[in-house]
Order: structure tokens, then C-alpha cells, then sequence
């Protein structure tokens, strides 16, 4: 599979970070937010994201992995690293790359609300691709909405490889 086109340049996500950072900044005031990056695919995200919020925010990751090397989802989540911070009583904000089916975040958020017990806990993604979503699951904040087939770039991988291209793309 090669890169087929462009589907976000640097300019319209650089934009849109930049509008998410400004309501999440307007939404968290006064709050203990804590931006918990999703390994692998949403480092890049999480780092411009990140910038664009004008908060004290802490940043955790953890990693989960519902793919293997294939390009659909499993339905089984596994979570190999958890949160190292305390999260009781904070402000949890969720950070993934794209939700397709939804069976990841859905997973994920169930396991947070009821492990760790933060104030409020809720999911911010780049891509929200709807169009095969199959669990009920409330993407509160997201990039752009897409139903494009498969993407790569900007932390986005097939099977590991196009995550650090600048730009996101389909695959062909
Ligand atoms: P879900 O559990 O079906 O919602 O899948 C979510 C996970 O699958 C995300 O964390 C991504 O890692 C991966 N994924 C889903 N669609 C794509 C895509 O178009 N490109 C790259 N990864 C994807
Ligand atoms: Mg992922």
C-alpha cells in the first residue's frame, strides 16, 4: 500500500488544533486537567495539542493496542502501560488519534471511570471516522470528521510504518 493523497495538510490541522486548544483552554477553567495521551498514535497530536491549550495541565500516557498489524480492529484491548499520575479527582481528557469503531475508546473510558476515579473523564480525538462506528461512544472534542478509508501520517500508522509524515494521508 502506498500513499495515495493528501487528506489534511500541516495548514488546516495546525488551524484546528489551534481552535480545539481554545475551547478546551474555555471549558477546563478552573479545572485539574490532565491530558492522557494514547501510545502510540497520538503523540503527535498530544504534542501540538498540548501547546495550543493555555492551561497548567499534567500529561500521562498509556498504551493500548486493539490492532496488531492489521487495519481493523480485534475488539480485544489490552492495556500494556497505565497511568502513572494520580487521577482521583481530576480532570481527565482522553487523547487518541482516530476512533473507528469506537470499541477502543469505549473500552478505555469504561476502564478509566471505574479504576481510577477522576472528577470527570472525557475523549478528545483528531479523526472521529464515524461511518463504521459500531459502540455507542461520545467523542467529546475531535479534529475533523472524516470517512476517508485508511489514513496514515501525523502519528497515524499502518502496521507501524507513515506515523512521523507531517500531513494526513490515505493509503491506495
Ligand atoms: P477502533 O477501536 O475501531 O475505534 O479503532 C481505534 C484504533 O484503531 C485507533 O487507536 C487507531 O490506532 C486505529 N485506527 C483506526 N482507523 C485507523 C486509520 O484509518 N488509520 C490508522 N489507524 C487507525
Ligand atoms: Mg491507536
Amino acid at each position: 500500500m502506498k500513499i495515495a493523497e493528501t487528506v489534511l495538510d500541516r495548514q488546516e490541522i495546525a488551524a484546528r488544533i489551534n481552535a480545539l486548544g481554545r475551547q478546551i483552554t474555555a471549558d477546563y477553567q478552573g479545572k485539574k486537567l490532565v491530558l492522557i495521551g494514547i501510545l502510540n498514535g497520538a503523540f503527535i497530536f498530544l504534542a501540538d495539542l498540548a501547546r495550543a491549550i493555555e492551561l497548567e495541565a499534567e500529561v500521562d500516557f498509556i498504551r493500548a493496542a486493539s490492532y496488531g498489524a492489521a487495519s481493523e480492529t480485534s475488539g480485544t484491548v489490552t492495556l500494556s502501560k497505565e497511568p502513572e499520575l494520580d487521577l482521583v479527582g481530576k480532570d481527565v481528557l482522553l487523547i487518541e488519534d482516530i476512533v473507528d469503531s469506537g470499541t477502543t475508546i469505549a473500552w478505555l473510558h469504561e476502564y478509566f471511570a471505574a479504576k481510577y476515579r477522576p472528577a470527570s473523564l472525557k475523549i478528545c480525538a483528531l479523526i472521529d471516522k464515524y461511518e463504521r462506528r459500531t459502540v455507542n461512544v461520545q467523542v467529546d472534542y475531535f479534529g475533523f470528521r472524516l470517512n476517508k478509508g485508511f489514513l496514515v501520517g501525523y502519528g497515524l500508522d499502518y502496521a507501524q510504518k507513515h506515523r512521523t509524515l507531517p500531513e494526513v494521508y490515505t493509503l491506495g
